[in-house]
């Protein structure tokens, strides 16, 4: 097996989720075409990593599962992050006016048709993911559907974003911090890959390293999110750091200080790299990709 490129493999990777997501969104021109070309602009019209659909993918891949039958839930789990970016820069919630290298959803439409994109690209989330996926068991399917509802909601996602709103201007203890950072973007980390484990046919073993490396992957991920706001590059990042410090979000950073943030990163990294030690050269995607983070610039 020739060594991973990993620049390569993610462009790769990048590409193929973007052709079919285009696929997937009506044209602009096609009604009700504001908010066509709303759910566009910010899904298609900047990029962005596509990490969660990448892992879906790698987690399969991982288990030697087939990538191709994947493509919807891959794509699903963008949608939902999408729609989490757009109402996340909401002027109610962070206020940002930079999203992926462009105006914020909200400032480049209105804040209606930015709810409304979002709202649709939940939903739409959820037709994709009940795309019927060849050779699986449609009960399996539907447990995983049910696990990215809840990854993505109250418990998960929706719940994380609740508790990072209410701690804003006031301090937090680390554990408060760690409950924050595993909901709001934990937990649908932990679903892509414990998604992609499971409907890429892995064994029960293979799939509790696997959420286990993804619980990892995502806390570590936020860690470096907040690292990023305080020390990089609006141009590379696609967003306006300092955005922490201006609302006093609880951050890993705020809290302990950089140094000490890239430790408990550092930390997560290990883990995670812990949990895949039985697996393998397939999940050597999974293993670079974590690696990045340390040192990822957006
Ligand atoms: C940003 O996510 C929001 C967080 C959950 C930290 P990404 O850094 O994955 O954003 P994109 O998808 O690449 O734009
Ligand atoms: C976002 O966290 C988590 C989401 C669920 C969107 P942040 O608010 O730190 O993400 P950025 O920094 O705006 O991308
Ligand atoms: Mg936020
Ligand atoms: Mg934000
Ligand atoms: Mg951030």
């Amino acid at each position: 097996m020739s060594p991973l490129n990993l620049p390569a493999y993610l462009d790769d990777r990048k590409l193929l989720v973007e052709k079919h997501l285009d696929t997937w969104v009506p044209a602009a021109s096609r009604p009700p075409q504001r908010l066509n070309a709303a759910i566009r602009h910010s899904l298609l019209g900047g990029g962005g990593k596509r990490l969660r659909p990448i892992l879906v993918l790698a987690c399969a891949e991982a288990v030697g599962g087939r990538i191709e039958d994947l493509m919807p839930m891959a794509c699903a789990l963008e949608c939902i992050h999408t729609y989490s970016l757009i109402h996340d820069d909401l002027p109610a919630m962070d206020d940002d006016d930079l999203r992926r290298g462009l105006p914020t959803c909200h400032k480049a439409f209105d804040e209606a048709t930015a709810i409304l994109a979002g709202d649709a690209l939940l939903t739409l989330a959820f037709e994709l993911a009940a795309t019927p996926i060849a050779g699986r068991n449609p009960g399996d399917q539907l447990a995983m559907i049910a696990q990215l509802a809840r990854d993505a909601g109250i418990h998960g996602m929706v719940g994380g974003q609740m508790l990072d709103i209410q701690a804003e201007g006031r301090e937090t203890a680390l554990a408060e911090l760690q409950n924050i950072h595993i909901h709001k973007t934990g937990a649908l980390i932990r679903a892509s890959c414990l998604i992609g484990a499971r409907l890429g046919g892995g064994n029960e073993e293979q799939i509790r390293h696997l959420n286990r490396f993804g619980e990892a992957f995502g806390l570590a991920f936020q860690i470096t999110d907040d690292i990023l706001d305080v020390i990089g590059d609006a141009r590379l990042m696609g967003k306006t750091p300092g955005n922490d410090q201006k609302h006093q979000k609880a951050s890993y950073p705020a809290l302990m200080g950089l140094s000490q943030a890239r430790q408990e990163a550092q930390e997560m990294v290990n883990e995670a790299l812990e949990s895949l030690s039985s697996f393998s050269p397939a999940a050597d995607p999974l293993r670079a990709l974590v690696k990045l983070l340390l040192d990822r610039t957006h």
